[in-house]
């Protein structure tokens, strides 16, 4: 009997799925998924409900995104980070970022190229350098400062390097990478001739003297970088998927012939909605940010009164968190024990790692704090339960 293709036998069901039965077998609070439990800015809400109403937003629209889209993208890039983004010929909309990495990836890596990611990775990368034919190639950042080695990714780097795909601020480790890290990364893709897919979706989530910089604003780096971003975190509409690539016409394009063969086209209203979303001044910003530093204050404070030991982090919005004082396992059964004798939900990061690092983070667990304060002083109560 005819079954799937070799391409989609090595991503079989991830663990995910079975922490989420899990989770759902025990009722337990969901501090895994980085999906918001509140909603967004009402104007954003409004414009995409009205955009069902009026029938404006309901039928296909332009396969690149709605030009109104396009501009607000170019123009939030332009007063954000002072980059010359075309809006007609530099952006394209996108089913969340998670599209917009995989039609970056297809649109600019060839068969027998190497793409470089940095450990621990958001999951879908993987299968997008494979199924563009490329040889991923792994480079870890530890703890306890999930920090890259220089001279790894140094070694990492060669003549068949095509791309390197960064995420920052940085899921799971919340790091934000800081000048010299950039200027590293640039160094060597301007030495090997590589181009950055920069996967920013959590670009307005720094805390205190971290700040995020678009790699592609460095010297020489903008004719050489995918920027990716979506509305998911920004706005707190993960259910949307609205997203987009962005950057020079010539890289935009290798990304948009592959979108335009997936999809065609994205989320009619949800684009709408977004438009207006990115209209919105720096007082947006600051509440937002604001928000997410009393909510990381109550996820570390719970988590260190349970006995972890945990890196505060400096952008998005989870904490990866030791739990070695508590447990003696590895992050798969520690993540379990939790669900089971705690109620509450985590992740397990080895997952983000290939199988000879996976050591690197056995030792950890990761939790969001993107959820309503109730829920996290919930969270709190049941963790105080592991002492
Ligand atoms: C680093 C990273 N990139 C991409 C995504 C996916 O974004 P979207 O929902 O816009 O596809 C996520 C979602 O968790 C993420 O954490």
């Amino acid at each position: 009997m005819p079954t799937y293709a070799d391409r989609v036998a090595p991503f079989g069901t991830t663990i995910f799925s079975e922490i989420n039965t899990l989770a759902q077998q025990h009722n337990a609070l969901n501090l895994s998924q980085g999906r918001p439990d509140f909603d967004g800015p009402k104007v954003m809400l409004e414009a995409a409900m009205d955009a069902i109403r009026t029938g404006i937003g309901n039928q296909y629209p332009p396969g690149v995104g709605i030009p109104e889209f396009k501009q607000a993208v170019a123009k939030h890039a332009q007063d954000h980070y002072g980059l010359p983004i075309d809006w007609e010929t530099g952006v394209i909309a996108s089913a969340g970022a998670s599209e917009g990495i995989y039609s970056a990836v297809l649109g600019v890596v060839n068969p027998g190229d190497e793409v470089i990611l940095i450990e621990p990775y958001f999951d879908i990368y993987l299968p997008a350098v494979e199924w563009a034919g490329a040889k991923p190639v792994f480079v870890p950042m530890r703890p306890p400062e999930w920090r890259f080695d220089e001279a790894e990714l140094r070694a990492a780097f060669n003549d068949k390097t095509r791309a390197i795909i960064i995420n920052t601020p940085h899921n799971p480790t919340g790091r934000v990478f800081d000048q010299e890290e950039l200027a590293l990364i640039a160094e060597l893709c301007q030495k090997y001739d590589a181009i950055v897919i920069a996967d920013e979706v959590y670009e307005h989530l720094t805390y205190g003297d971290a700040k995020h910089v678009p790699i592609s604003t460095l010297p020489g780096m903008f004719e050489r970088t995918l920027t990716v971003s979506s509305a998911a975190k920004t706005f707190s509409v993960t259910g949307w998927k609205v997203g987009w690539v962005m950057g020079h016409p010539d890289l935009v394009t290798g990304a948009w012939r592959i979108r335009q063969n997936i999809s065609f086209a994205v989320n009619h209203p949800g684009q709408w909605g977004v438009v207006k979303a990115l209209e919105l001044g720096q007082s947006y910003y600051d509440d937002y940010q604001a928000m997410y530093t009393r909510k990381r204050q109550m996820l570390s404070d719970a988590l260190i009164n349970a006995g972890f030991k945990i890196s505060e982090p400096e952008g998005a919005f989870y904490i990866m968190a030791d739990f070695s004082d508590l447990f003696d396992g590895d992050d798969v059964a520690f993540t379990k024990h939790l669900i089971t004798e705690a109620g509450v939900a985590c992740i397990p990061p080895s997952a983000f790692f290939c199988p000879e690092h996976q050591s690197i983070a056995h030792n950890h667990v990761r939790f969001t704090y993107c959820k309503r304060d109730e829920i996290l002083e919930e969270a709190m109560h049941k963790l105080a339960k592991l002492g």
